[in-house]
């Protein structure tokens, strides 16, 4: 035998067994089966309505190929290596199946137009589940923030102490995160929802096909333009994959503070036990697992698109054998990230915040000095020599050992004679919050209408 491929006309030398094992992508384009079919069954239609094929064939190749799906979703088909990839394994069992006819599917397509669809069609209905794990993270984090609005605690500049915040306002910066993260994802989703198919293997075709038709049928909002770009390009996946990254950045940077939260020496937080396990030496310790994976795992999102970029630097014009590479990173980072945001969505809802911890902590670091040296800029002081003055009062207060609401007023009068008695108003830790009202400051008022105003939204 030489050969049974669907591509074996040309050639009198069976292909090197290992050679077929190392060109196949059965192994993981597996998973396009799904889109595969949709794609071939639009096709098949299209090549009946345009009179390219017999409307029966069309019918006759339709049926076969709901046949196939039928039979791979019962776990009934053994996909195989010499058949190289998802196309030609299903194209081939089709042909199996109905016989000669099935060898009219590929009429007026090229495995590279159809792979090209594949991804799209693959990648725009996982776009939608992470959209949904997107969302279901934002709910998380707005229910957190709008359980804990009395919260107090440090913000941190350098992780040292810098000014008291509402947690809730810490919990809605992330929320901004994952919004922005979302309206990338949108973003990218529009700009590669074309058709492809059409392109044939680069220069389009020599049947009357019509394009229009089966991207409308398909879901797609127009056909891209170009037959050569059509089949090359992967930029909608180098998209994704930097979507991706930024993503598992902004998860790394929360997780990371919920490993620090979770410390002995912060206790600010509870993870929920069922996010973290035990050591099998040192019975006292509950590891935050899940964190510490996620946070892990950004390195790998981060090595897919180095991946898929490196990929594609360089390649020529048009289709070439390389960009079967594209898929293992995509997938990758599709199953990475989804897992990430599903442990996530749950973990923060449960997440129990510890809010005397919190507010104990605040109080350290002098967090109200800043609040201080804002008092003597209202009682006329340049900013720079109230700068002075309070740096001045915390030195004193480190030489001492008070903390800066704790001194009389003859000591704060001994820095700025323009300190008077209601300065014990404004360095509280309510008041330097609450001082901070405008839009996207840490203010309750303004965190609630903040809070408000994703609700209406
Ligand atoms: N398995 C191939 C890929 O994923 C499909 C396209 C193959 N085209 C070709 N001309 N060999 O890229």
């Amino acid at each position: 035998m030489t050969q049974n491929k669907l591509w074996g006309g040309r050639f009198t030398q069976p292909t090197n067994k290992f050679v077929e094992e190392f060109t196949a992508s059965i192994e993981f384009d597996q998973r396009l089966y799904a889109y595969d079919i949709q794609g071939s069954k639009a096709h098949a239609e299209m090549l009946g309505r345009q009179s390219i094929i017999a409307v029966a064939d069309a019918e006759q190749i339709i049926a076969g190929l709901d046949g196939i799906l039928r039979d791979i979703e019962a776990g009934k088909v053994e996909f195989t290596v010499e058949l190289e990839d998802i196309h030609m394994n299903i194209e081939a069992r089709l042909i199996e199946r109905i016989g000669a006819v099935g060898g009219k599917l590929h009429t007026g397509r090229s495995r590279n137009d159809q792979v090209a669809v594949d991804i799209r069609l693959y990648l725009r209905d996982e776009i939608d589940s992470v959209l949904a794990y997107l969302a279901a993270l934002e709910i998380s984090l707005i229910k957190q923030a709008e359980r804990n609005l009395d919260v107090i605690m440090p913000g941190f500049t350098h992780l040292q102490t810098a000014q008291p915040i509402l947690y809730s306002h810490h919990m809605l910066a992330y929320r901004e995160m994952i919004a922005r993260d979302t309206s990338r994802l949108k973003d990218l989703r529009a700009r590669f929802n074309l058709l492809p198919l059409g392109a044939g293997a680069l220069a389009g075709t020599t049947f009357p096909i019509d394009r229009e038709w089966v991207a409308d049928k398909l879901g797609f909002d127009g056909v891209t333009r170009n037959s050569l770009d059509s089949v090359s390009d992967r930029d909608f996946a180098i998209e994704f994959c930097s979507f991706a990254s930024i993503l598992m950045m902004h998860l790394s940077r929360l997780s990371e503070e919920l490993i620090l939260w979770s410390s002995a020496s912060f206790n600010f937080i509870e993870l929920s036990d069922a996010f973290c396990t035990g050591s099998s030496i040192m019975p006292q310790k509950k590891n935050p697992d899940v964190p510490e994976l996620v946070r892990g795992k950004t390195g790998r999102v981060y090595g897919n698109l180095m991946s898929m970029l490196t990929l594609m630097k360089s390649l020529p014009l048009a289709y070439n054998k390389d960009m079967q590479e594209d898929k293992e990173p995509l997938f990758d980072s599709i199953d990475t990230i989804k897992g990430s945001l599903k442990i996530f969505a749950d973990m923060i809802d449960q997440m129990q915040v510890k809010a005397d911890n919190m507010r104990n902590a605040a109080a350290q670091g002098f967090s109200t000095a800043t609040d201080v040296a804002d008092y003597c800029v209202r009682k006329g002081l340049p900013f720079r020599q109230a700068h002075e003055v309070v740096g001045k009062t915390v030195r004193y207060c480190v030489e001492t050992g008070k903390d800066i609401p704790e001194l009389s007023l003859e000591e704060f009068r001994s820095f700025s004679g323009l300190i008077d008695a209601d300065i014990y108003d404004y360095v509280t830790l309510e008041a330097s919050v609450n001082a901070r009202k405008a839009t996207g400051g840490t203010a309750r008022e303004a965190v609630e209408r903040e809070l408000a105003r994703l609700k209406s939204c």
